[in-house]
């Protein structure tokens, strides 16, 4: 699903989604599209329904500069994979939220493949980017992948993960826009009391779209085969309506940095034992092997 399609209303909108996650969920297909897509960057565990590859997975690693225990959000999370992955390798706690309870189950119910007895390191919930539920400053480092493209208010959904963002921490984000247009970033993160502090650059990112727009449009009969009509016209339509733009389209990975309060002062986040009802901060022991 690539972020730039444009959003229709909330209710409609997670219904959607639940019909996507759903779908995906009874067959390989769609997973199978996105590795072949992706070739050798589709790292098959995370399996995500996005431009997350390894390229994508070594950047937020680097940039969100987090250290053990510490608490990461993953914004708009679909099945929790990327944040998984991250919570895993960075040995932090992990809060994921979504519009869609199907993509919320799901995630839940990976933890355990990738934090094994530790799954109360790891809560996700029901939850939109403009209204996260989550308190003041209580996140040390927040993932975004291909979510912030389809809210409906992408400046309030920025102030909202600005808010939760403590003192010191970085908002991680990809972002896709058209190069014929100034982005709206630097003003967003202004607006939020974030600094922009990194811009990656993907190029690659728009070719493996085209990449997987036309293996959905080669595979439509298997896509309405599996998926069922109406999930596969959905796709079909995405992929007609993006291709001819892609060309045009300008990848990032930004990274905005909440500056640090002083030492003796701090933020919520600092003083939080665990992300959630689960609570618990992990031991080392906790980690599990990759
Ligand atoms: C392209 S998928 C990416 C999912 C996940 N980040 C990944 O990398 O696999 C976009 C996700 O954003 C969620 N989403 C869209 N609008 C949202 C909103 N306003 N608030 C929370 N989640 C949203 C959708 O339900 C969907 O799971």
């Amino acid at each position: 699903m690539n972020p730039t399609t444009a959003p229709g209303p909330d209710t409609e909108r997670s219904v959607a989604y639940d019909a996507f996650h759903s779908a995906r969920a009874r067959t390989g297909l769609v997973g199978r599209l996105y590795a072949e897509a992706m070739g050798e960057d589709y790292p098959a565990e995370v399996a995500a329904s996005s431009s997350c590859d390894w390229p994508l997975l070594a950047l937020m690693t680097a940039r969100l500069r987090m250290s053990p225990g510490q608490l990461l959000v993953d914004a708009g999370c679909g099945t929790g994979g990327a944040g998984l992955w991250l919570a895993r390798a960075l040995a932090v706690r992990l809060a994921g939220f979504d519009l869609s309870t199907v993509a919320v189950s799901q995630a839940t119910a990976r933890r355990r493949y990738f934090l094994g007895d530790a799954t109360a390191r790891a809560d996700f919930r029901v939850a939109e980017l403009h209204r996260t539920g989550l308190p003041d400053s209580s996140a040390h480092g927040i993932v975004c992948v291909d979510a912030l493209g389809r809210s409906t208010d992408r400046d309030r959904a920025v102030r909202e993960l600005g808010r939760i963002l403590a003192p010191g921490g970085r908002l991680v984000m990809t972002r896709s826009v058209r190069r014929s247009r100034t982005p709206s970033w630097a003003e967003q993160a202004g607006a939020a009391g974030l600094t922009v502090e990194h811009i990656d650059e993907r190029p690659a990112e728009p070719a493996m779209w085209a990449r997987l727009y036309r293996l959905w449009v080669a595979h439509a009969d298997d896509l309405r085969r599996e998926l069922g009509d109406t999930q596969a016209t959905s796709m079909l339509n995405e992929a007609r309506q993006m291709l001819p733009a892609l060309p045009g389209r300008r990848a990032v990975l930004l990274t905005l940095h909440r500056p640090p309060d002083t030492p003796e002062t701090p933020g919520p986040a600092d003083r939080m034992g665990a992300p959630d009802r689960h609570g618990g901060r992990p031991t080392p022991d906790e980690r599990t092997p990759q």
